[in-house]
């Protein structure tokens, strides 16, 4: 039996809670033995975020160990992985700490907040020989997984030109509202472009040009709009989380292939061809709960990351790092 525990349990800890225990269920070859936040009193609380509400009335907390210090829940328990949801200001320091004591780590997506911290993450990985898997949720989504399949196979011919966006109101609504500083998320550059990003590198190859230009009027970095050339394809991105507080949060993308083009709007997808239109059929499944799945089989079972090798995000975040440095506020 393998122990595992979960650090950071606010909107996405406990997001990735519920997938766990369904896993746990599944194979019973593995145990949630601890959890670790901030505060004891909100672990047993349901919550409500913007991708909807995780409600946890019908759990038993009792089966846990509660801690408010991963240090001393990593010293007192017996655990061969952890799930890491915690800010991202918080990501490295958790992570490398946990890798050096012999517990392998699934962080959330951004990687961390600086470059550095992210390469001290892999190193500490490779020092340790322990397994180190970054949540990019996007590779395991039907919408993108489907352009993945349609870049490698070629069906529609070469990628010719691409726009993805993501855009929300404001975030206002994080712990200590983390999310709006600068020096705890990255801001929006970091925490949002970051997925849109991270499908570019995942699907054309790290760009060999780039533009790019944010705006800080709200809070830094709120907005970014970039232009980048991958290989032969032409990349657009434009993230933004400086909107109103009243619009809804919209994502989605447009791939031109030599003979498709392929449309993405709020999960519903368009292939467009010269001889009509379809909606294609998309992988199903939650998303949270593939990704989760693919590190506990990679070291559970030893299995290969086939979709979240580390290196791979790690270009995405020099990427993402790059271009704060090129938008910074003059
Ligand atoms: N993949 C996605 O789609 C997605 C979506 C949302 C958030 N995220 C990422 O997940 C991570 C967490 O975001 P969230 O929205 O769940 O944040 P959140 O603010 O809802 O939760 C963070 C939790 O960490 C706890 N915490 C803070 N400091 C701690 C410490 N020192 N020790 C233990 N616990 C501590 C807080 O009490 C809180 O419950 C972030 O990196 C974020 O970018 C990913």
């Amino acid at each position: 039996m393998k122990n595992f525990a979960i650090i950071g349990f606010g909107g996405l800890g406990k997001t990735h809670f519920l997938n766990l225990l369904k896993i746990e269920k599944e194979r019973k070859d593995i145990r949630l033995s601890a959890i670790c936040n901030a505060d004891i009193e909100s672990i047993t609380k349901s919550i409500k975020i913007n991708l909807g509400n995780v409600n946890l009335d019908d759990i038993d907390f009792s089966r846990y160990n509660l801690y408010t210090d991963y240090k001393e829940m990593v010293a007192k328990e017996d655990l061969d992985f952890v799930f890491i949801a915690l800010p991202t200001y918080l990501h490295c320091e958790a992570a490398v700490y946990c890798l050096e004591h012999g517990v392998n780590v699934y962080t959330e997506k951004p990687m961390a907040i600086t470059l550095t911290q992210c390469e001290q993450m892999m190193d500490a990985a490779k020092k340790s020989g322990k397994k180190l898997m970054v949540g990019q949720c996007l590779r395991f989504t039907g919408e993108y997984e489907l352009l993945k399949e349609l870049t490698e196979n070629g069906k529609y011919g070469k990628p010719i030109k691409a726009e993805f966006y993501r855009r929300s109101a404001l975030p206002t609504w994080s712990f200590d509202n983390w999310l709006l500083k600068d020096d705890k998320s990255g801001s929006c550059i970091v925490d949002m472009h970051v997925h849109d990003v991270d499908q570019m590198v995942w699907l054309f190859g790290a760009p060999d040009t780039c533009m790019t230009m944010s705006t800080h009027q709200m809070v830094d970095y709120e907005s970014t709009y970039s232009l980048y050339k991958c290989g032969e394809t032409v990349v657009m991105i434009l993230t933004d989380w400086g909107i109103h507080s009243s619009f809804p949060f919209r994502y989605g993308y447009s791939v031109t292939f030599e003979d498709a083009y392929v449309v993405s709007r709020d999960g519903k997808i368009t292939v467009y061809t010269n001889d009509g239109a379809f909606e294609p059929e998309i992988n199903g499944g939650d998303c949270y709960h593939k990704e989760v799945n693919e590190f506990i089989e990679a070291v559970v079972d030893g299995k290969p990351f086939k979709t979240a090798d580390i290196s791979s995000v790690y270009e995405t975040m020099k990427v993402v790092f790059k271009e704060k440095e090129i938008s910074k506020k003059k």
